[in-house]
């Protein structure tokens, strides 16, 4: 998987003192990205080890979806959880409030159904991802046929709309849900509850990325230990 940000081990190091929350029997929200992918990788390992029994996964996308499986987890489908005792999940930035922006790897949609189900999430992340507020694009998963209404209204509220495109491929990211994705810079957002309010009210966006007031806690991974914010 790619890794974004900061060091692996600083990613490790949060993701796995996350790991060592979940119980024996609970249903966990295996969240996408670099530094979940640990706590993915950890959490197979306690089950392996017998650490952990009954501990069932609920992925949030294909690439965690196959890494549970890789890592032999359990898994139930998003569609049949009625509660999820705990998600971990990564961020591509965390404010001094908890806020976040997530969506880096395309899965927000069925991050956020997963991370607000949750009866705890706890965010995962490496000091890279820490800033007083939230000053990166805000990725947006639209309808495909929405596009450009999508793109007029995103700048009318004050952003800057860039079609997401694969690295290796002429061509558009799709998401796992075949939609879209714009990344919309709105600079350092000030006030994330009032776009994140108008951009949910926007037909045709799907989900967007801000995750506000959602995470009970983060862990970031330092270079001797993890800073625990709650
Ligand atoms: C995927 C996400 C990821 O959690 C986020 O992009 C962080 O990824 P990484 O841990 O690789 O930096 O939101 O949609």
């Amino acid at each position: 998987m790619k890794t974004t940000g900061g060091s692996d081990d600083q990613k490790r190091r949060a993701a796995e003192r996350a790991a060592d929350l979940v119980s024996a029997g609970e249903t966990v929200g295996l969240g996408t990205g670099s530094t979940a992918a640990f706590a993915v990788r950890a959490l197979g390992r306690k089950l392996e080890s017998g650490e952990l029994d009954g501990v069932r996964g609920v992925a949030t996308s294909f690439a965690s979806r196959q890494l549970a499986r890789d890592s032999e987890i359990p898994l139930l489908d998003l569609d049949e959880v009625e509660t999820i005792d705990i998600a971990i999940d990564g961020a591509d930035r965390v404010d001094s409030d908890g806020n976040l922006i997530k969506g880096g790897g395309a899965a927000h949609a069925r991050e956020k159904v997963v991370d607000a189900a949750a009866d705890r999430f706890v965010v995962v992340a490496d000091p890279s991802k820490v800033a007083e507020t939230l000053d990166r694009a805000v990725p947006l998963e639209v309808l495909p046929a929405a596009r450009t209404l999508v793109s007029g209204r995103v700048a009318d509220l004050g952003g800057d709309p860039v079609l997401r495109t694969a690295e290796r491929k002429d061509g558009p990211v799709v998401t796992d849900n075949g939609n879209l994705v714009l990344d919309c810079d709105f600079g350092a957002v000030e006030d994330p509850e009032s776009l994140a309010d108008d951009l949910s009210a926007t037909p045709g966006v799907v989900e967007h990325g801000l995750f506000v007031g959602l995470a009970d806690e983060a862990y970031v991974g330092t270079e001797d230990g993890v800073d625990v914010r709650t």
